[in-house]
């Protein structure tokens, strides 16, 4: 497995890759590796003969008072992670690398940024969006593997491509779970053994919106009603949001009707944490 640190060196290993003839597949990352991670790096592997995965905690995507200084950055084990996973090339560059200047150029993602987190996290999707061209042009990769857990980055990027004709494919991959059901997450760590216990109530009302929908429920005020009973078992929970929208525009929804994303941001204690499922309210 190759490690490169700058973008000079990672452009050398995607050349060199290149004129073997092989297809190329990027998994962005901000590190802490787990194994929703590693199922995104599997299914560029199955698709692409040349894996890269880049490890960047990338400060313009964090607010003021969010979690950029204490994020954790295991590099070392993330290597071993990557090697174990069959990685080709890994790119860990510093913030000077990425941004060696005072950044003026952004990719703002209007309309689809403002929803949800948008709303909490005001600047977090333009930092995602412009950290992600940059990766796109420094990688040029065929095809980038993103996971559904962050449904609105998805959301944002796969739009960013489209209108900026940008010539890879984003793949989407499903959410991996804890066995309790919680969604696997680096931010999990934050969380006391008491938090954690409390935190599984999230997919609990995620589940519970799934079966009022599948019950023929149709009237969203109605779904976030209940899912907010359930959420409210757990005092300590702080809701951001319970939403239900078009899973593709992020468009508000009263009714449900078609493909509906259901989405849930909350905190315990300090952690923010967020979670999502899609239900095809056509499919009883
Ligand atoms: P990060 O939080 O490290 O996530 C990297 C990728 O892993 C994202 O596509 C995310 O959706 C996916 N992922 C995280 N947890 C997952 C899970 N439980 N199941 C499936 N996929 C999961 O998202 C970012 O980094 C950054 O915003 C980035 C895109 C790298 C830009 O800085």
């Amino acid at each position: 497995m190759q490690i490169a640190k700058t973008i000079t060196e990672i452009r050398a290993c995607v050349s060199q890759a290149r004129a073997a003839g092989k297809t190329v597949g990027f998994v962005p990352t901000m590190g802490a590796l787990h194994v929703g991670h590693v199922s995104l790096i599997k299914a560029a592997a199955e698709r692409c003969d040349f894996v890269v995965v880049s490890i960047f905690v990338n400060p313009t995507q964090f607010g003021p008072g969010e979690d950029f200084e204490k994020y954790p950055r295991p590099l070392d084990k993330d290597l071993a992670i990557c090697e174990e996973s069959g990685v080709d090339a890994v790119f860990a560059p510093s913030p000077a690398e990425m941004y060696p200047r005072q950044n003026l150029t952004w990719v703002t993602v209007e309309k689809v940024s403002e929803p949800l987190c948008g709303r909490f996290r005001p600047g977090h999707f333009r930092g995602v969006a412009t950290v992600c061209a940059k990766l796109f042009n420094v990688v040029g990769p065929n095809a980038a593997f993103f996971g559904q857990k962050d449904a609105q980055q998805v959301a944002v990027i796969q739009r960013m491509v489209a209108d900026l004709n940008m010539p890879l494919e984003i793949v989407v991959c499903p959410t991996v779970r804890e066995p309790d059901g919680l969604a696997t997450s680096s931010r999990n760590q934050y969380l006391s053994p008491q938090e954690r216990k409390d935190a599984t109530v999230i997919y609990r009302a995620l589940q519970r919106s799934a079966e009022l929908i599948r019950e023929g429920k149709a009237a969203a005020a109605e779904i976030t009603r209940y899912m907010g009973e359930v959420l409210r078992q757990v005092p300590a929970l702080r809701i951001e949001y319970v939403s239900i929208v078009d899973a593709e525009s992020l468009d508000d929804l009263r009714r449900v009707e078609g493909k509906v994303l259901v989405a849930v941001a909350a905190r315990l204690g300090s952690t923010r944490l967020i979670d999502n499922i899609v239900v095809d309210a056509t499919a009883k």
